[in-house]
């Protein structure tokens, strides 16, 4: 196990173990974006439970980049307060913790789109797959503004006390729409060739990365594969994957999926059981051959022992399910029961999010509430 319990480096940061717990959406905020005292409990948790990084839910970055009503907001600075809070317990905790940004674009759930004045996205659509509505294209003047909510919600971050920040372009959201060549069909810089396509990516990135200087570890959850043939492939991903990595970018957590590839052909972007032990490992290797930052490798880990072995060649591994079975996961492994996480990748826990807020049907919250005794 030791390969697990070694200690590496994202940028500046110090990470005491292998084990990263990938973003996860609570559901357990205020409606104006700030942490119940239920988030930060669990949240530092997970720091005691011996995780070397937790990455926060995404944080919508602007009121109009925020994709449901129970999520975490680092939209303006009141939030920066209670965002602190939530830090100052993980570090009391023992912890680090990433604050992750996301404009969502049109994947949004239809309840939200009322309050929307789109939903955008990088072209017009008669009907977005997961929200329903039409989508209005950004204007060039609006993809400048929501470069500077990036930077601005990057800021905050880092006033508020967070270790890192991770920008989110994966699974079908704002930037990760701007990366599909389906999505995407604009004519101007911010279109056709990848390197257009990818233009907001690396605008966000060398935004947020001025706001909150060269030493702060700034680091990506991106898709290498959209899950269906005309969206993002894993050879343009990894192209675009180098180039950020050339820019400075401290690390670089490959998922892969879209709701869109699961509309289209089934291809779930969070696979419900039975699901192949770390399904998407292959593409965080196709990255890591092209780039000389760390590389993480998220969905499906289970096994310490196939984890162990996967450091061999990789440099972490994130997981999300298993630690909101087992908050503890890592302490378990740490002190020697190496049995497989009990997560049994049922998806419920996606259920939960909407009106209850994050938790596992097996297991007592941190109120005690569990639906279920297993
Ligand atoms: C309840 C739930 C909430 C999630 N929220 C986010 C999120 O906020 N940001 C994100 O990048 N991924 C999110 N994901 C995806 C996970 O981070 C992860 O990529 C996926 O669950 C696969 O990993 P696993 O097999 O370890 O669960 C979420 C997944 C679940 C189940």
């Amino acid at each position: 196990m030791g390969a697990i319990f070694c200690p590496w480096r994202l940028g500046s940061l110090d990470i005491p173990n292998r084990l990263v717990r990938s973003a996860t959406e609570e559901g357990l905020s205020t409606g104006d974006g700030a942490p119940t005292q239920r988030l930060v409990d669990l949240t530092a948790d997970l720091a005691r439970g011996g995780v070397g990084l937790v990455v926060a839910g995404s944080a919508f970055i602007s009121r109009e980049g925020r994709g449901a009503t129970n999520v975490t907001g680092i939209d303006h600075d009141a939030l920066i307060e209670p965002l602190g809070r939530m830090c100052d317990a993980v570090h009391g905790a023992g912890g680090l913790l990433a604050a992750q940004l996301l404009h969502s674009g049109s994947t949004l759930r239809p309840v939200m789109v009322a309050e929307k004045d789109g939903p955008y996205g990088p072209s017009a659509e008669s009907v977005d797959p997961v929200c329903g509505a039409p989508v209005r294209a950004l204007t060039k003047a609006q993809i400048s503004g929501v470069v500077g909510d990036y930077a601005r919600a990057a800021a905050r971050a880092r006033e508020a006390g967070f270790d890192a920040v991770q920008i989110h372009a994966a699974h079908g959201y704002l930037i990760d729409q701007f990366l599909s060549p389906a999505r995407n069909r604009r004519e101007d810089a911010y279109g056709g060739s990848l390197q257009h396509r990818a233009r907001l990516l690396y605008e966000v990135y060398e935004a947020v990365r001025c706001a909150v200087g060269a030493g702060f570890p700034v680091f990506i959850k991106m898709s290498a594969h959209d899950g269906w043939p005309g969206g993002v492939q894993p050879d343009e991903a990894a192209q675009v994957a180098a180039e950020l990595d050339r820019l400075g970018i401290d690390a670089i957590e490959v998922s892969a999926g879209t709701p869109e590839g699961t509309r289209r052909n089934g291809w779930d972007h969070i696979m419900p059981a039975p699901i192949p032990e770390g399904r998407f490992f292959a593409y965080a290797l196709t990255v890591k051959d092209r780039v000389s930052c760390p590389v993480i490798s998220v969905e499906g880990w289970r096994d310490p022992l196939r984890i162990a072995a996967a450091l061999e060649r990789i440099d972490a591994v994130s997981l999300c399910r298993p630690f909101i079975r087992e908050p503890h996961l890592a302490a378990r492994w740490r002190d020697g029961d190496l049995t497989p996480a009990k997560c049994i990748s049922c998806n419920k826990c996606l259920d939960l999010i909407v009106d209850r807020g994050l938790g596992c049907i097996f297991h007592k919250g941190a109120r005690g509430q569990a639906l279920t005794d297993a």
